[in-house]
C-alpha cells in the first residue's frame, strides 16, 4: 500500500530511520519487497531522474503497482529523488508519487528557497510532500557530479531559515557523506556535531541523509576477485544510523549499495558458469541477495519490526 511520506516520518522521528532505497528494474522491484516484507519494515521507494530514464517513467511506475498487488501487506511511499523542477512537476501531477525532492542545492541560497518554494506550492495543493536540500554532497550521479573539496556541510543556521522561507517538508543535509562508492577520501567521517546544531535549530523536522551506502569491504573484495576494478571504495559505518536517526534523521538514501550486490552476483557468476547465457539464472540469485542485504540494511536503520506499528498508525 503506498502511504504518504509524511505519515512514515511520523512514526520514525526520533526513534528509527525509514530506508530509502534507489530502484531501476524489475529485479530490484521484486528484491526490494522481499527484503522489506521479510524484516517487516516500511520503505521508501527512490526513483531518480536516470531510473525513470533507463526504460521509460511508465515502466517503474507498471512496476511498483505489480509489486504492490504481488505483495499487499507491504507499506511504502514512493518518492523522486534529486528532481529538477520540471520532473517534480512531472511527478506531482501523476497521481502516483507520495513525495519529490527538488534539489536546488548548487543554486544561490535565495534562489535555491525561491525553486523549492514554487514546488511545495504545487505539491501542497495536490497533497504531496516535498524534501529539499541545503549545502552540498560530493561525489557522482547521473545529474549532478560534486568535487570532495567543491562539497559544502549545511550551515544550522541557514537551515532554520531556508525551511521557515521555503515551507519543505524535510530537508537533505551534508554532513559528510557523499553519492557513490569511493566516499571519505582522507580522514574525513560524519560530522555529527553539525547534525546536532540543526537539530537544535529545526526540533522535530525530519531531516535525510543522502549518500549513505556501506560500500562494504567484502562486497569490493567479491568484485574486485571476479574481474572488477574498484580500488580504495569506501561507504558509511551503518552503525552510525541509529545515532543520527536519534538526532533527527528520519530517511537515508541507499543506492550505491544495491548496485555492489549486482555487480557481485554477475561478475561471480558467469565466472563461475562461462557456458551460461541465460540471465535468469543470476537474475534470481539477485533478487535473493538483494532481499537479503535489504533486510540486513533495515536492522541498522531500526525499521525493521516496525511494519505493524505503522499499519495502526495508518489504520490499514
Ligand atoms: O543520489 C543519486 C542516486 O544514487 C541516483 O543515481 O542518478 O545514477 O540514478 P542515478
Ligand atoms: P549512495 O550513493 O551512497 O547509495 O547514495 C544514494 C543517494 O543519496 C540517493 O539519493
Ligand atoms: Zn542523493
Amino acid at each position: 500500500m503506498i502511504v504518504t511520506t509524511k505519515k512514515l516520518f511520523e512514526a520514525a522521528y526520533g526513534k528509527y530511520a525509514i530506508g530509502a532505497y534507489n530502484i531501476n528494474n524489475l529485479e530490484q522491484t521484486m528484491g526490494l519487497f522481499r527484503g522489506n516484507l521479510m524484516s517487516n519494515a516500511p520503505f521508501i521507494i527512490q526513483i531518480s531522474r536516470g531510473s525513470r530514464d533507463y526504460t521509460d517513467k511508465e515502466m517503474m511506475q507498471a512496476l511498483i503497482t505489480a509489486a504492490d498487488k504481488i505483495f499487499p501487506e507491504a507499506i511504502f511511499a514512493v518518492h523522486l529523488d534529486h528532481g529538477d523542477e520540471a520532473t517534480c512537476y512531472d511527478c506531482i501531477d501523476s497521481n502516483f508519487y507520495s513525495s519529490v525532492m527538488i534539489d536546488a542545492s548548487s543554486e544561490s541560497f535565495e534562489d535555491n528557497i525561491a525553486t523549492t518554494k514554487r514546488v511545495v506550492d504545487a505539491a501542497h495543493a495536490k497533497g504531496l510532500v516535498v524534501e529539499a536540500e541545503l549545502g552540498q554532497l560530493g561525489g557522482v550521479e547521473e545529474h549532478v557530479n560534486v568535487s570532495e573539496s567543491g562539497a559544502k556541510l549545511t550551515d544550522p543556521l541557514k537551515a532554520k531559515e531556508f525551511v521557515e522561507r521555503s515551507g519543505c517538508d524535510s530537508l537533505a543535509v551534508a554532513i559528510g557523506t557523499s553519492h557513490g562508492a569511493f566516499k571519505f577520501s582522507g580522514s574525513q567521517s560524519l560530522h555529527f556535531d553539525v547534525l546536532a546544531e540543526i537539530q537544535k535549530q529545526l526540533p522535530g523536522f525530519p531531516l535525510v541523509m543522502h549518500g549513505s551506502s556501506s560500500v562494504p569491504q567484502e562486497e569490493v573484495e567479491r568484485i574486485n576477485k571476479a574481474g572488477g576494478k574498484l580500488l580504495g571504495a569506501k561507504g558509511v559505518d551503518a552503525n552510525q544510523f541509529k545515532r543520527a536517526a536519534e538526532l533527527g534523521v528520519t530517511k537515508i538514501n541507499i543506492d550505491t549499495d544495491g548496485r555492489l550486490v549486482w555487480t557481485r552476483v554477475h561478475r561471480e557468476y558467469f565466472l563461475e558458469h562461462p557456458e551460461v547465457f541465460d540471465f535468469r539464472k543470476p537474475g534470481k540469485i539477485y533478487m535473493d541477495e538483494y532481499a537479503k542485504f535489504i533486510a540486513a540494511k533495515n536492522e541498522k536503520l531500526g525499521s525493521a519490526n516496525q511494519l505493524e506499528e505503522v499499519r495502526k498508525l495508518v489504520g490499514k
